[in-house]
């Protein structure tokens, strides 16, 4: 990947804000037996605009497939853990956990960012997941600075999430970011060893993405549906993924919400 100059790194953080705003406007627009997934992915549209960037995933065509995405966000839905798509016939429904994931970029510079959020009340098993999902990204971000290793993120993450007893997404992987949604050459697994791994270096920027579930975290995918991955358990899995920047200030959130 090619290593960001600071100014870079700044329009990374334009597109990031809007990110994060854009998820705070899907989060808070859900009314539990009303709202759809299509209707938050619309919201999701009308947000980025509002701050001057563009859906990045809408037109978009993943390494991992044959056509381009055709919607603003991914929303997944409990047992399915990510790239799930937004639909005019889901109605979210009270105790349903959900994952909203979308890239926002400003100028051409992407920050992807997700969140998973309760819909009214939900499982206090629901909730732990959510709260060690959440907190394993923020032990894999403590680790990204200059010097240490791409393992030291994702040993990170790994040892949380198996003393917590979540299961670990298999296969799915965080990834750099910059010019476009996914830059090649940069996997940042969710599982590692501490010293291994890619030397992190000032100037890299990439999204950090613990997917776990409350049973084993083995994936399924569906014939009829290139998209969405679900838990071959069928168990509740989230997803909370920060674009971040190495900095000699140690590691740099690019997709916080603005400090206003
Ligand atoms: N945030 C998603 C990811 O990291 C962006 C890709 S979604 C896609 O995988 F379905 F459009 F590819
Ligand atoms: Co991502």
């Amino acid at each position: 990947m090619k290593l960001k100059t600071e100014n870079e790194i700044a329009a990374m953080r334009e597109a990031g804000k809007a990110a994060a705003a854009s998820l705070i406007a899907m989060r808070e627009a859900i009314v539990p037996g009303e709202t759809t997934t299509l209707q938050l992915d619309e919201i999701a549209g009308e947000t980025l605009a509002k701050y001057g960037a563009k859906a990045a995933l809408n037109g978009y065509k993943p390494p991992f497939s044959k056509v381009p995405y055709l919607h603003n966000t991914c929303i997944s839905v409990n047992d399915e853990i990510i790239h799930g798509v937004p639909r005019r016939g889901y109605v979210l429904h009270d105790g349903d956990i959900v994952g909203l994931d979308l890239v926002a970029s400003v100028d051409g510079w992407c920050a992807d960012s997700a969140i998973t959020v309760p819909v009214g009340s939900v499982s206090d098993k629901a909730k732990r997941l959510l709260t060690v999902t959440r907190e394993a990204l923020h032990k894999g971000i403590a680790q990204a600075k200059a010097g240490n290793h791409m393992g030291d993120v994702g040993s990170a993450i790994q040892r949380f999430a198996e003393q917590q007893r979540c299961g670990i997404a298999e296969d799915l992987v965080g990834h750099g970011v910059g010019v476009s949604v996914h830059e090649p050459g940069l996997d940042v697994p969710n599982r590692g060893r501490a010293g291994q791994g890619v030397r992190l270096l000032l100037g890299m920027t990439f999204a950090i993405e613990p997917m776990l579930a409350l049973g084993k975290g083995v994936t399924l995918q569906k014939n009829n549906d290139p998209w969405t991955v679900w838990t071959k358990d069928h168990t509740l899995a989230a997803h909370f993924e920060h674009t971040v920047a190495i900095t000699e200030n140690g590691p740099l959130i690019l997709t916080l919400p603005a400090k206003d």
